[in-house]
């Protein structure tokens, strides 16, 4: 996919992978739309880049959700990239009784709010010639980190969602990419103590490098770095159960 004069909105996009990613974007010549649940961090991320636009909004939230894509395609109708990036980690004990209110602050973070945004915005995309939607999983979608166990199952759900997705929208316009990152020094895990020093992290430039790669090249699942080793086969089966 061209990555130059796209209209661009990405989640998550006041630090680590959006941050940089929408800065990249930005550079390329394209018209990025970062969004995030910081008003301040937002209004940081607009002095920084001049002509970036920011919009409030937690992703939690169902009819945040339903404001961002009305305002998006209402103020930007040529909006034809959508990037659901915006994501958490937390540690979980198994042995012990979990909290389900944390539980499904991650379910709703990493899973429903993915989908939900992908809905929202699926048929403005399909009016553009060419569209992409591209979801942020994860190496641990396919070989879990068991202190990050919710973690890992949602990544494990988005992949397997992202395969249903490409395949229902392949006659339309809308490319479904799934970036699958490595271990990248980002605030991943921080609120809960998420120690990642024994982690081998990809350096950000390198990592933000190959998601442009993979987004130009069109490849539509880019298992980046490490996150390739993580990843089983399983494209065979796929295409047999779904002719
Ligand atoms: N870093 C890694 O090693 C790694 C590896 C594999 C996959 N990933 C994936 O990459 C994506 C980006 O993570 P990151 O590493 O860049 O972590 P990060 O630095 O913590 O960034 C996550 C971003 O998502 C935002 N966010 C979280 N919950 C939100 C909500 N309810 N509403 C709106 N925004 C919300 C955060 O905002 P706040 O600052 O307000 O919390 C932040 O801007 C995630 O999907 C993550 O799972 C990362």
């Amino acid at each position: 996919m061209n990555l130059t004069q796209q209209t661009i909105l990405i989640t998550g996009a006041t630090s680590g992978i959006g941050l940089h990613l929408a800065s990249r974007l930005h550079q390329l010549g394209n018209q990025v739309i970062a969004c995030g649940r910081n008003q301040q961090q937002l209004d940081q991320v607009a002095t920084e880049h001049a002509g970036m636009i920011t919009y409030l909004c937690d992703i939690t939230d169902d009819s945040q959700r339903r404001d961002l894509a009305n305002w998006a395609t209402t103020h930007y109708p040529t909006l034809n990239m959508v990037i659901n990036n915006a994501g958490i980690m937390q540690q979980f004990d198994l042995t012990q009784s979990v909290d389900s209110t944390k539980v499904m602050t991650e379910l709703v973070t990493n899973v429903l709010a993915p989908i939900h945004l992908g809905s929202l915005f699926i048929e403005h995309l399909q009016r553009q010639s060419v569209a992409a939607l591209v979801n942020v999983s994860s190496g641990l979608a396919f070989t879990p980190l068991a202190s990050v166990p919710v973690y890992c199952a949602t990544k494990a759900a988005l992949h397997s969602f992202c395969l249903s997705q490409r395949h229902q929208l392949r006659n339309t316009s809308v490319r479904v990419f799934e970036i699958i990152p490595p271990a990248v020094g980002t605030n991943l895990g921080h609120q809960d103590d998420y120690d990642n020093s024994k982690d081998e992290l990809m350096p950000m430039n390198d990592f933000i490098d190959a998601v442009i790669n993979a987004l130009q090249t069109d490849t539509y699942e880019a298992a980046i770095g490490a996150a390739d080793y993580l990843r089983q086969e399983r494209d065979a089966v796929f295409d047999l159960i779904n002719p």
